[in-house]
């Protein structure tokens, strides 16, 4: 364990922002409580089967929709998973079978129709990802869309159980409630074996069922499909939380958004729009620039296209803000950082924000296969950390200007609030969302093909994987 610390540590200095300080913390017991409580919620493989073993129980049994379903989730099924053996190479990937037990009293199972995949994908099977506190035989995976075929216990008796902050506001507490009305916000509304949801798992979605707590679902808005369903929750709250909640989104503030043509990037244009704020995206080419132009009407001069060097990048970035107002921007949103950092942070305006909440400029595009251990690796890791931005906080604070970071994972690690990411959920869904758009579909046995795919920074749009049909 030390030794795998101080390696840790080491690759630390060679690597930036949440991917850096991600691989510290892989070897920090501190965080192993929270983590692994939630990580084996679903996501872990280890210890499933054998520690609920025995015959399977009959559950009981409901007709709805001309079908009958099981009602109450009393036994363990049998699934297939897409499993990370040892995590460095999407060799390593693997099918396999496993034993899923009864949903817990506050969880759902959920029979999975489609997975969206995010970056954190990437990160968990190179390794590279703290949040995965156990690494081996980890199902990966933070969304998918379904349909609830199992309710636990505490959810079948919604109408007297809900949950409340102790008197010292410390813990949620269960209490009673005769009115099903006064269930809390955040807390998941009322849902039944057959409701076709949406949701976030802390890992263990790329499987073909996973109980998931009644937090981290919503129902999927009736005109969309599963994989517009599947493509929602990571991106999207993502893209809310940063805009809104760290940015501050008002009417007139003037936004730059990187990487504005993927999945985060159009979430951030529809909220541009929902709050009347004027967004300048960033593309790494010309196709998005055109594909922006028609399905979003931004202007050319409202388009920059990412250049390799630093000078000209920066050039582009203040022209579109000149041409704006010349003001500079009130809020960034920024998932590429490195050396495309600093171009925006200089033009942000006084009391403007920049938020960090990605490091793609860190990820090497190409193969999966290219492993942290391995030279090639390092060849492009040491020159980008040798160059990494750096602040000089002094001066920050002449310049009124602020940069916030956040990892949307974190909001669900036990520490925080548990109903955080619900109450998200709820704000977001109160508003019409256009359906997201859905770039790439593959086949639940196509997996690695579709993160290949996913990693070569080709896909506009999501990235879907299909599971099964409703
Ligand atoms: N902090 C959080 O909680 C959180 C949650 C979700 C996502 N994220 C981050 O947000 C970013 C966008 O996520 P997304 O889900 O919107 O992904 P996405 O739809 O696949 O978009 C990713 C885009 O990143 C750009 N990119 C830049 N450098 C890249 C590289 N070296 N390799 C591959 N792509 C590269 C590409 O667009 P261009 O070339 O056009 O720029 C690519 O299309 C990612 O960095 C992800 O890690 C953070």
């Amino acid at each position: 364990m030390a030794c795998r610390t101080v390696f840790m540590a080491m690759a630390c200095l060679f690597l930036e922002g949440a991917e850096a300080w991600s691989l510290l913390r892989i070897s920090l017991p501190s965080w192993t409580e929270h983590g692994r409580q939630a990580c084996t919620a679903d996501g872990r493989h280890q210890g499933w089967g054998n520690q609920r073993s025995g015959m399977m129980p009959l559950g009981s049994w409901a007709r709805r929709g001309g079908r009958t379903i099981r009602m109450s989730g009393d036994a363990e099924i049998e699934r297939e998973v897409w499993m990370i053996e040892k995590p460095g190479n999407l060799k390593h990937l693997q099918k396999k079978k496993d034993m899923l037990p009864p949903p817990g009293p506050d969880e759902v199972r959920v029979r999975v129709c489609a997975i969206g995949l995010n970056f954190a994908d990437v990160f968990t099977v190179l390794g590279m990802y703290d949040a995965a506190s156990s690494k081996e035989n980890l199902v990966p995976g933070l969304e998918f869309s379904g349909v609830v075929e199992a309710i636990g216990d505490r959810l079948q008796n919604r109408k007297s159980a809900i949950v409340s902050r102790s008197p010292d506001g410390k813990r949620n507490v269960l209490v009673s409630s005769p009115e099903p009305s006064q269930t809390k916000e955040g807390d998941g509304q009322k849902i039944r074996v057959g409701d076709r949801v949406m949701g976030f798992s802390r890992f263990g979605s790329f499987s073909t069922h996973l109980n998931v707590g009644s937090s981290y679902i919503r129902p999927i808005p009736d005109d969309w499909t599963f994989q517009q369903g599947a493509s929602f929750v990571v991106q999207g709250l993502t893209a809310w939380y940063g805009l809104v909640e760290l940015g501050q989104a008002q009417a007139g503030k003037r936004v730059l958004i990187h990487s504005a043509a993927g999945g985060v990037g159009l979430f951030c244009l529809q909220i541009c729009r929902l709050f009347d704020m004027t967004p300048v995206a960033i593309v790494g080419s010309e196709e998005k620039s055109a594909l922006l132009a028609e399905t979003y009407g931004l202007e050319k001069s409202q388009i920059v296209i990412r250049k390799q060097s630093p000078r000209r990048f920066k050039e582009d970035v203040i022209g579109a803000c000149q041409l704006l107002d010349g003001k500079g921007y009130d809020v960034i949103m920024d998932s590429v950082a490195g050396k495309y950092f600093s171009p925006g942070y200089e033009s942000l305006s006084p009391q403007g924000r920049h938020v960090l909440f990605g490091a793609a400029s860190y990820t090497p595009r190409g193969d999966l296969g290219k492993v942290w251990w391995s030279l090639e690796f390092w060849r492009s890791i040491v020159p980008k950390f040798l160059s990494r931005p750096k602040l000089d906080v002094q001066k920050m604070i002449g310049q009124n200007k602020a940069v916030l970071g956040f990892n949307l994972i974190w909001l669900t690690d036990g520490e925080t609030d548990p109903k955080v990411l619900g109450l998200l959920m709820d704000q977001m869904l109160q508003r019409r969302w256009n359906p997201p758009m859905v770039g790439a579909e593959f086949r639940f046995d196509e997996m690695p093909e579709a993160l290949r795919f996913f990693k070569s920074g080709r896909s506009v749009g999501k990235v879907v994987v299909n599971v099964s049909e409703e």
